[in-house]
């Protein structure tokens, strides 16, 4: 999703502020640009594709100004090409812009018959416009900003900055994030904390609603109604993370094999392993009186919810509601008073996620949230918070978010059936046990990578997968087709093993390799009936089993043998070989793995 930065510097910010968007490139993005103000006046570089092009524009003629703006787009209105890319002019006014203006097509009829040119496809463009015009009309930059909000439906995070006005820069939120950063005699904007670790760690994070006119000697905010507010500053954490690859070709790689330690740091935040107890103050929740859980989240966190929903109602008895957020969010759910509504979120600014959240709360739902940056909306909007400790995903591909949203989840399903008496002391012993020995099985996958690149290499080839599950494995299976897609951009489609027969089958060839999620548990006999059924077509199969393979015997065209896995963990465990799939998959074909194409890490838009 957009990027946003801005800098008001005591020296050239061109630099820096392609810096800041480096961090910011996680978010995906498919052109860039700076504005900066120069003796006065306004000029800008921008660029279709990666920042290394507008760093190559930005040698052949350099911006020397000491106040900026700089922007990674991902385009939603218009093309991704030079024209369309941020930052956007009009007379006296640079802007960029992170959201979607929802009534830009009325804004940009009434802008044309006032004799405003428009040169791009852009939603934003209307923005520079609106405020360029309220400038004309005789107000100030902040008159002209704040009367310019105030016609603007939808999401926005703005920076924008001024021609003769060197030492101002207007900032403003509505539903997308933006923080804002205090240095030494310098001030900063950024989409988030991670873009401007490398100049402070002093932050303050705009409510919704908020704008905020910046100097270099502090900000002056304002709500939404026009009132001066105070906004803590907190101390960012993000300056201590570390982004970069290590050893490792890609950051999904790196992210990938993090996982037995952020597994750990996670499990070990909510267990006491050496009592074999979920430690239940971790969570913030008065655990025995929930009645109904309702879980809401987008893609992959939505597939760590499906995982939960299968584990709360098995073990802990307590009824569980699952959509996905963009659905939810204006399905107009009857809610009884008295449930929790819990949200799954890496980025915790996903919009559809957030919206459908602000509902459940109007419904007079408790809400809580699980997610990984503790500083984001979703978090601060929820009741109770519930983290999890996976670290910085840059990958655009989530995996160790979802295993590290999969651990939170199981400790509160032990939780919560611990508290309504649904599990023993023994069983709470026995459930913490198998998750402790999670991290040592994943490293032990890890260890040697040859059988998920010999698969890989063929699935390379393949112009459809499919992938099977049944209970538990099912959303794992979801889980593999989604990883594949969007990284290797092969076609997979996720099924509930026993639903087959009921239409897929009929997808089913020697061409369709196909992905078995089999795990030995309650459910692997029936299973392994959907295998036989499958190879009875012809059809090539792949089974991912801890099983004995003698017991699948010359059905399966690959078995990839696991550790022995508690049945409980094995959604932890068994991510692990659908995501080395895809990775490898993707590295065969040569694909942008970490920031495939059309992707946004943090979907802020809806
Ligand atoms: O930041 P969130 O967890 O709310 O993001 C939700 C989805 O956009 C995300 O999981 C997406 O599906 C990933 N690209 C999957 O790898």
């Amino acid at each position: 999703m957009c990027g946003i930065v801005g800098i008001l510097g005591n020296e050239a910010v061109a630099g820096p502020l392609v810096e800041a968007l480096r961090r910011l490139e996680y978010r995906g993005y498919d052109s860039a640009g700076i504005a900066t103000v120069e003796n006065g006046s306004l000029d800008r570089r921008r660029a279709e594709g990666k920042l290394v092009k507008l760093e190559n524009c930005l040698s052949e003629a350099p911006l020397v100004g000491h106040t900026g703006i700089g922007h990674t787009r991902w385009a939603t209105h218009g093309a991704p090409n030079e024209i369309n890319a941020h930052p956007h002019v009009s007379g006296d006014v640079s802007v960029v812009h992170n959201g979607i203006i929802e009534n830009f097509r009325e804004l940009r009829e009434d802008l044309e018959k006032s004799g405003m040119e428009f040169s791009t496809q852009t939603d934003t463009e209307v923005i520079a416009h609106l405020i360029a015009r309220t400038l004309k009309g005789g107000a100030t930059p902040e008159e002209a900003v704040e009367q310019s909000l105030s016609k603007l439906e939808g999401a926005f995070a703005l920076a924008i900055i001024f021609a003769g006005h060197d030492d101002l820069m207007i900032a403003a939120r509505k539903g997308s994030p933006l923080a804002i950063g205090y240095g030494d005699g310098e001030m900063y904007v950024g989409s988030d904390a991670i873009a401007l670790a490398p100049f402070t760690d002093t932050i303050t994070y705009l409510d919704d609603g908020d704008w905020a006119v910046l100097k270099r000697d502090g900000a002056v905010i304002r709500d939404r109604a026009g009132r001066q507010v105070e906004r803590a500053k907190v101390k960012s954490v993000a300056s201590a993370l570390m982004v970069d690859k290590g050893n490792h070709r890609h950051f999904m790689a790196k992210e990938i094999h993090e996982q037995p330690e952020v597994l750990s740091h996670t499990l070990a935040h909510y267990l006491d392993f050496s009592e074999g107890r979920v430690d239940r103050s971790r969570f913030d929740l008065d655990l025995g009186a929930i009645e109904r859980i309702t879980i809401s989240a987008c893609g992959t966190a939505y597939y760590a919810g499906l995982v939960g929903k299968y584990w709360l109602e098995r073990w802990a008895r307590i009824p569980v509601e699952i959509d996905i957020a963009s659905e939810m969010r204006y399905r107009e759910a009857p809610m009884e008073k008295g449930g929790m509504a819990l949200f799954v979120s890496q980025s915790g600014e996903t919009a559809d996620t957030l919206a459908t959240l602000r509902y459940c709360k109007e419904e007079g739902q408790h809400i809580a949230s699980i997610v990984n940056v503790r500083e984001s909306s979703i978090a601060r909007e929820s009741a109770s918070v519930l983290p999890t400790l996976a670290g910085p995903e840059i990958g655009v591909a989530s995996t160790k978010a979802f295993t590290c949203q999969l651990a939170v989840i199981a400790c509160l399903a032990i939780a919560i059936g611990r508290a309504r008496g649904h599990i023993s002391e023994e069983t709470e012993n026995e459930l913490v046990m198998a998750l402790a020995k999670v991290p040592g099985h994943i490293s032990t996958i890890l260890r040697d990578e040859s059988i998920f690149e010999k698969i890989s290499h063929d699935l390379s080839h393949a112009r459809d997968v499919l992938y099977l599950g049944r209970g538990v494995s099912y959303p794992i299976a979801l889980e593999g087709a989604l990883k594949l897609k969007e990284i290797s951009y092969i076609h997979a489609e996720g099924y509930a093993a026993g639903e087959l027969k009921h239409g897929p089958i009929a997808l089913i060839d020697e061409d369709v390799p196909i992905i078995v999620v089999a795990p030995d548990d309650d459910l692997f006999e029936k299973t392994l009936s959907n295998i036989q059924e499958v190879v009875a077509r012809g059809g090539r199969v792949t089974v991912l089993t801890d099983h004995d393979p003698d017991r699948i015997g010359a059905d399966a065209e690959n078995i990839i043998s696991l550790p022995t896995v508690h049945p409980f963990a094995t959604p932890l465990v068994y991510a692990v070989p659908v995501q080395l799939l895809a990775y490898h998959t993707a590295v065969f074909m040569g694909t942008d793995v970490d920031q495939p194409r059309n992707l946004a890490k943090s979907v802020t838009v809806e």
